[in-house]
């Protein structure tokens, strides 16, 4: 098979690449437009493989798409491409809309459009998965979990915009009947994650001795999957799942942020000793994100029961992992950081 993925340069989009070529036979069509997030170093070690072609291209620019469909033919499109970070949409939302919304309806319009022009046989066969957040659902109340049923309630203009983008792709099925899936995935963490989220920001300063921001009273909580248990996730959904059908998937590891953070703290003074330690003096609360979200939790019955997946990793094992990958990879960490963003705090809407 033949996957065109969207945004894989980016965190969950180069673990799925990483994933396809290392343990399956299908090759893969990577359309990134190499935003601050994506990163070509991410995909330095399948970047030789015969199985894996490069197209710098927006998914806003038409007739480039256009052109990578019929140059390249793919079986399925993987959708990741997306701005992703809350904080930046609530500073700058315009760049949200245009990603997230007209770059969705641009993709679904030259995959439409090519399906249609596929025989019987190869439309019958194609996909369209649309990888999504629970951050659609908005704020959890006591116990519950987001459900495939959940209603949609975003609280972020980054929520919000994939929110819509998550209308109008199964619009595309009931209207046209493009086979598409929807996949609403929780918090992801591991190797290669941008230093601007939570926990690579968190291990990076606590390394330096800086003070950890923690928004708000750090209570938040997050259900947490570790990126390749996604990454598997995304591939059996693509290979196993129903044209038509959602699937939310979760890590069953409910943290507060706080938790998380006094977690690399101890990881840390465990790994790195150092004077710094306790590395937890270093917590600073700061004024909390706009619009924060109390709790997301996944109920992932479903792709468990029809599809057999669940995740291999705890949080303790991820993120012990995850905290030696940042140890081991100082130089990544350096490289995708030297453009405008310096870890500085991002998302009060000043
Ligand atoms: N990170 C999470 O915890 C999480 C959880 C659930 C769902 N998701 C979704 O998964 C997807 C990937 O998330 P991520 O964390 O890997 O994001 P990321 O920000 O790390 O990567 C996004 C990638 O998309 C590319 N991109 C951005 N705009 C583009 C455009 N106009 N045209 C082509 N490429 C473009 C970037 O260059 C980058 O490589 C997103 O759709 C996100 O909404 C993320």
């Amino acid at each position: 098979m033949k996957i065109l993925i969207t945004g894989g340069a980016g965190f969950i989009g180069s673990a799925l690449v990483r994933h396809i070529i290392a343990h399956t036979g299908d090759s893969v069509v990577n359309v990134d437009k190499l935003t601050y997030a994506g990163n070509l170093e991410s995909l330095a070690n399948v970047a030789s493989n015969t199985r894996h072609a490069f197209e710098q291209v927006d998914i806003c620019d038409r007739p480039a798409l256009e052109r990578v469909f019929s140059q390249h033919r793919p079986h399925a499109v993987m959708h990741l491409a997306a701005e992703s970070h809350v904080d930046r949409s609530i500073d700058g939302p315009a760049i949200f809309i245009e990603t997230n919304i007209v770059g969705t309806y641009t993709l679904l319009e030259v995959a439409r459009e090519y399906w249609q022009g596929l025989d019987s046989e190869g439309q019958r066969a194609f996909r369209f998965h649309h990888i999504s957040t629970d951050e659609v659902y908005g704020d959890l109340d006591g116990d519950d979990l987001f459900t495939e049923q959940t209603s949609y309630a975003p609280s972020s203009p980054y929520s919000a915009s994939k929110a819509s983008a998550d209308h109008l792709v199964r619009a595309w099925h009931r209207t046209y009947g493009l086979p598409v899936m929807v996949t609403n995935c929780s918090n992801n963490y591991g190797p290669y994650h941008f230093p601007e989220k939570l926990i690579p920001l968190t291990i990076l300063n606590a390394l330096e001795g800086k003070p950890l921001p923690v928004y708000g009273n750090g209570q938040q909580v997050r259900d947490w999957l570790y990126v390749e248990d996604h990454a598997r996730a995304l591939y059996t959904v693509l290979t196993l799942g129903q044209a038509g059908e959602t699937y939310t998937i979760g890590g069953h590891n409910e943290k507060t942020n706080i938790e998380v953070v006094a977690t690399i703290c101890q990881l840390l003074d465990e790994l790195v000793p150092s004077p710094l330690a306790p590395r937890s003096t270093l917590i600073t609360h700061v004024a909390d994100r706009p619009g924060h979200d109390r709790r997301y939790a996944i109920d992932a019955e479903k792709i468990q029961r029809d599809l057999g997946w669940q995740p291999q990793e705890t949080f303790a094992s991820g993120i012990r992992k995850t905290v030696q990958w940042y140890l081991d990879n100082r130089d990544w960490c350096r490289r995708v950081q030297d453009g405008s963003y310096q870890r500085q705090r991002l998302g009060l809407g000043e």
